[in-house]
């Protein structure tokens, strides 16, 4: 197998490759497991099977696909942040696992022989890369005919609310989606995947909507409080948004949290399986 590494720098990466953002992966893999691993069922991932896990992080999904595959599957982990990947290995030794190579390289240039793949595994990927077409070009090049892909990801990152409704959560969104686009991502990004993925050689088997909803002391509504203290200060630092509205967002949530019918739904996340023709 050929892997090239074209790594970009972790800081292309908006949310930061931080401690603070290794630990939300954490929360937020533990918040969207079950997700995760009915869409690997539906897909048809099976033991014995090589997939690729694209832009893996600090290896949350990357240590539980291998151990889905098991000892005769393997999991080539793409990822452009190495210190993300430097986590992943810790992962690996600890557990021990010995079916995961970690690579370090943009999605959109990793490299392997062609066809060596059963299938690809892409949960919050997409939505931050720059040429979704040429990431498709490179999966359709690993998967084998028949390989499956499985994409989950935001469909409408507006759509989140928090109900009673706030003008300063409104506010921080926005500015959380336009600071995404002015980087090179897609918040909305799984609108417009089922063309890229036909274009590259996929057939778009299933899309289904996965949208949730958590009251106050839920372990979804603690999900965006990670989200937002981690990249909250980031956000006001690099003038995405000014601190008077962070401070008042503070206000409205520990409100809304200390009332008992307040609810936060998620932004609406589209999960894709596509199989290469
Ligand atoms: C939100 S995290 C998701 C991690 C993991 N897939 C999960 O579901 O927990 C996004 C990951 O994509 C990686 N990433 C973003 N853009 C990338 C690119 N162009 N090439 C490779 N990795 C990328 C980031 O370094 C980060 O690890």
């Amino acid at each position: 197998m050929t892997d090239t590494t074209r790594p970009r720098t972790d800081d292309e990466y908006i949310f930061h490759a931080t401690d603070e953002e290794h630990v939300r992966l954490g929360y937020q893999h533990r918040v969207w497991a079950e997700d995760l691993y009915a869409g690997w069922r539906r897909a048809g991932f099976a033991p014995g099977w090589r997939v690729i896990d694209l832009g893996s992080g600090p290896g949350f999904t990357t240590v539980d696909l291998a151990h889905f595959v098991g000892p005769a599957g393997a999991v080539l982990a793409v990822d452009e942040s190495q210190r993300f990947l430097d986590l992943l290995r810790v992962r690996m030794g600890a557990e021990p696992l010995d079916n995961v190579t970690p690579v370090r390289a943009d999605a959109g240039a990793f490299d392997t022989e062609p066809g060596a793949y059963d299938g690809a595994n892409a949960r919050w990927l997409m939505s931050f890369v720059d040429d979704p077409a040429e990431v498709a070009r490179r999966v359709a090049r690993a998967l084998r005919p028949g390989g499956v892909w499985l994409i989950q990801d935001y469909s409408d990152y507006l759509g989140a609310g928090l109900w009673p409704e706030s003008a300063a959560f409104r506010r921080l969104l926005a500015a959380v989606d336009a600071h995404w686009r002015d980087g090179r991502g897609d918040p909305d990004i799984v609108s417009r995947l089922p063309a890229v993925l036909d274009r590259a050689g996929f057939d778009v088997r299933e899309a289904r909507p996965m949208v949730r909803a958590g009251r106050p002391g839920s372990v979804l509504w603690r999900w965006p409080e990670t989200f937002f203290r981690s990249f909250g200060p980031a956000l006001v630092a690099e003038g995405g948004v000014d601190q008077a509205t962070l401070d008042e967002f503070w206000r409205d949530w520990d409100e809304r949290a200390k009332t008992p019918h307040a609810v936060f739904t998620s932004p609406p996340m589209t999960e894709l399986i596509a199989v290469k023709r």
